[in-house]
């Protein structure tokens, strides 16, 4: 096959990927790529019928055309517009389709020249959900029953919100479920749109679901705008994942927190709204509010998460690559972390990280020599913070406190980090400044007056900590800090940066 059509199909397959989180398929793959190469409907069916690959079975060129054919521009249309390189009214047909790819190919590539600096913008606010990407980059294990019952829970609600402390484990699981659900192709689209601060309101989520050509930038929230959003998720069904929801609502002191009221309409109405078979999966570490003045209590529902069982916390170690699980003396080890940390996903990498890395190299009772006291230590308070928790008037006291314990392992994990590999530990602060997923390369640039070998091991150095969360496109792996690491490696770089200075 001649580069260029090798490369428009990756391409293509890159596009439909990101725009509902699943390449094409190898009959649209086929089909495509017989019309890039000029041949007519009757060649490639031809074609088609040589190739002994069953997942190419078609029974004729006319369903070749009228439906294959019309579902793949139907498909294109809809990704190059919700990428921006295409107007709603311009539709993709196969006398068009190798000039559109090739035009939306060069302007990506003029965009990425600039990548670097201008990460953050480049980056959309959504992002499909790729199977592989959870299969491959996260180890996960565990969570049948949840992912069973929560299965078994949606397939007559609607709106789902999974609630709980940062980092337990909230976003990978919405992401499974909605792979779980979308059995047979059920959505046409599985995304997810994750909330920043700065941007957390109606019209980037108006954006994202309707692709950001049909929004117009000066356009504000409106019935009108609710209506165009609501009728596009009832017209194709969608899985959408609404993530770290937390960021919508307002907190002003004294006041408990308040959602965005436009986002709350909007969640309110899908609610209300008939015949939709789309769906949404909220992610938030603060309650929602009950929406639809309680009413459709069977469409809403709401799942306080906690974190893993002591078994899939054990397969977890093993899947990290912590050795001797099973000898009793380490094992006892790592039931100690497992109970203080309630299981907690992060803090349990952060553990293993620690376990496997300098200075301690995979040994867990070198690793408790040095920590065990004080994990012990936390686990006596926690017991005696949970007798008190009457005296604290936060929301969830329980919760509260474990998150604050994490909070503590991560700033110990990073004091270990900053003595035994000090660039990694600044490469880990400076790349805190990345709100977004950025590639290697980015990271790399973020200290320019370092060696490139030096940075590349220090960049290792945080991949073996677990430290940074891939994301996989299908063209690339793109490397973020989680929330909660990032939050704390921000901190400690005002105060390295305010040392510096003085
Ligand atoms: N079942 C699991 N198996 C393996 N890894 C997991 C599992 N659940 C969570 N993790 C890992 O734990 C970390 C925290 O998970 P996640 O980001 O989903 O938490 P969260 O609740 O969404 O946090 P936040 O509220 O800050 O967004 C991630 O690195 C994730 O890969
Ligand atoms: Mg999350």
């Amino acid at each position: 096959m001649p580069e260029l059509i090798s490369s428009l199909l990756e391409w293509a397959n890159w596009l439909v990927e990101d725009y509902r989180g699943r390449p094409l398929s190898p009959l649209q793959l086929k089909l495509l790529q017989g019309i890039l190469m000029g041949h007519d409907y009757r060649k490639i069916y031809r074609l088609i019928q040589e190739d002994p690959d069953p997942a190419l079975f078609i029974n004729s060129v006319n369903t070749l055309q009228r439906s294959t054919a019309y579902q793949l521009w139907n498909l294109l249309s809809g990704a190059l517009q919700h990428a921006g390189f295409l107007q709603p009214n311009q539709r993709v047909s196969k006398h068009n389709v190798k000039a559109y790819l090739e035009r939306s190919q060069q302007k990506q590539a003029v965009l990425r020249c600039s990548a670097v600096d201008q990460a953050e913008l480049h980056l959309a606010a959504t992002s499909g959900i790729k199977i592989d990407f959870l299969g491959d980059c996260i180890r996960w294990v565990g969570r049948e029953q949840e992912l069973e019952y929560l299965s078994q829970k949606l397939t007559n609600c609607r709106l789902l919100a999974l609630v709980g402390i940062s980092g337990i484990g909230k976003t990978s699981l919405a992401a499974r479920l909605a792979i779980a659900l979308d059995t047979e192709s059920r959505f046409s689209r599985i995304a997810s749109v994750r909330f920043e601060k700065k941007d957390s309101n109606f019209l980037n989520l108006a954006q994202a679901i309707l692709g950001s050509h049909c929004v117009n930038e000066n356009l504000a929230a409106s019935e009108t705008l609710l209506e165009r959003v609501m009728s596009n998720l009832r017209e194709t069904p969608q899985c959408f994942i609404l993530d770290m929801v937390e960021e919508a609502f307002e907190i002003a002191s004294g006041n408990s927190p308040t959602l965005d009221p436009w986002i709350y309409r909007f969640l309110d109405e899908f609610v209300r709204t008939r015949d939709t078979q789309s769906l949404i999966i909220v992610t938030s570490q603060l309650k929602l509010p009950v929406f639809a003045e309680g009413r459709y209590t069977d469409r809403t529902y709401e799942y306080k998460l906690k974190g893993l069982s002591a078994k899939d916390a054990f397969d977890l170690f093993t899947a990290w690559g912590i050795q001797d699980t099973t000898e009793p003396e380490s094992r006892h080890i790592l039931q100690q972390c497992i109970h203080t940390y309630e299981g907690h996903p992060l803090a349990l990498k952060v553990i293993a990280g620690d376990i496997l890395n300098e200075p301690f190299i995979g040994n867990i009772q070198a690793y408790w020599h040095d920590y065990g006291a004080e994990i012990e230590y936390f686990q006596q308070w926690m017991a005696e913070t949970s007798k008190n928790q009457q005296s604290y008037p936060k929301l969830d006291a329980y919760s509260l406190d474990l998150a604050e314990l994490v909070q503590k392992r991560i700033q110990r994990s990073l004091d270990q980090l900053e003595k035994t590999a000090p660039l990694a530990h600044q490469l880990l602060c400076m790349g805190a400044t990345y709100r977004q997923a950025v590639e290697r390369q980015a990271w790399l640039c973020l200290m320019t007056e370092s060696s490139t070998e030096a940075l590349n091991t220090a960049f290792q150095v945080l991949q073996r900590r677990f430290l940074l969360e891939p994301e996989r496109t299908s063209s690339r792996i793109l490397y973020r800090l989680h929330n909660l690491i990032r939050c704390t490696a921000l901190a400690r770089l005002k105060t390295w940066k305010h040392g510096k200075n003085r």
